[in-house]
């Protein structure tokens, strides 16, 4: 059976860098799930169709290509809010929960990050990590990587923006953002990257003996 490693949290707790490093050191395929919401949000905006009809949500949905998702070019703050939206829908999860799930059972194995994966797209996962942080060291990690690229911003407006985010995520009826039963902690509140990836190291590797 392909080995899955399933990770979920809130935005900016760092589940991206922690699902790239665990992909590159065990030799894994990595979908950051994020991107196919903010591809189907990203095309809707593009076409100008609404963001509010969900057979039309779907369709798009359906056609979204998981080969050549790519952050840089979906990570605009309105693809993110457009995209938190339409994953309110249950008809365009489905679709792409669908891509999703065909996706993780590739040879030899892949890692998962979004925020229903432990408990809706891969629920068999034999590693599950849920990694979160506080609201405020989130927003202060995202302000710090905005400013480091030359660009302004405000701290409140971050910080209220990520509130919001959660609130969405783990508010809404559909898959809500949830550690699975089965899923290990790591507070990444005060820890490093480095850190974080070790111990998610020990956790992978005590699995993959199993
Ligand atoms: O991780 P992100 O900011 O790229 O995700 C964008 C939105 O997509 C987020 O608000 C919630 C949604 N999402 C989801 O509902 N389920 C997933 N597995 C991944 C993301």
């Amino acid at each position: 059976m392909t080995f899955i490693i399933a990770i979920d949290g809130p935005a900016a707790a760092g589940k991206g860098t922690l699902s790239r490093r665990i992909a590159e050191e065990y030799g894994l395929h990595h979908l950051d799930t994020g991107l196919t919401y903010r591809a189907t949000a990203r095309a809707l905006l593009d076409a100008g169709l609404p963001l509010d009809d969900e057979l039309v949500a779907e369709g798009v949905a359906r056609d979204v290509e998981l080969a050549g998702l790519d952050r840089s070019v979906l990570s605009q703050h309105s693809v993110g809010e457009a995209a938190s939206k339409i994953a309110v829908m249950p008809a365009v999860r489905r679709a792409l929960v669908e891509a999703q799930r065909a996706f993780s059972v590739r040879e030899p194995g892949t890692v998962l990050d979004g925020r229903d994966i432990g408990t809706v797209v891969c629920p068999d996962a034999p590693v599950k990590l849920y990694v979160t942080a506080s609201a405020e060291v989130r927003a202060r990690r995202r302000f710090d990587e905005i400013v480091a690229n030359g660009v302004p911003a405000d701290f409140l407006e971050i910080l209220a923006d990520i509130v919001k985010r959660d609130e969405r995520d783990m508010g809404r009826a559909d898959s809500p953002l949830r550690p699975a039963p089965d899923a290990h902690l790591l507070d990444t509140s005060e820890m490093s990257i480095e850190a974080a990836f070790q111990a998610a190291r020990m956790i992978i590797d005590a699995a993959r003996n199993k």
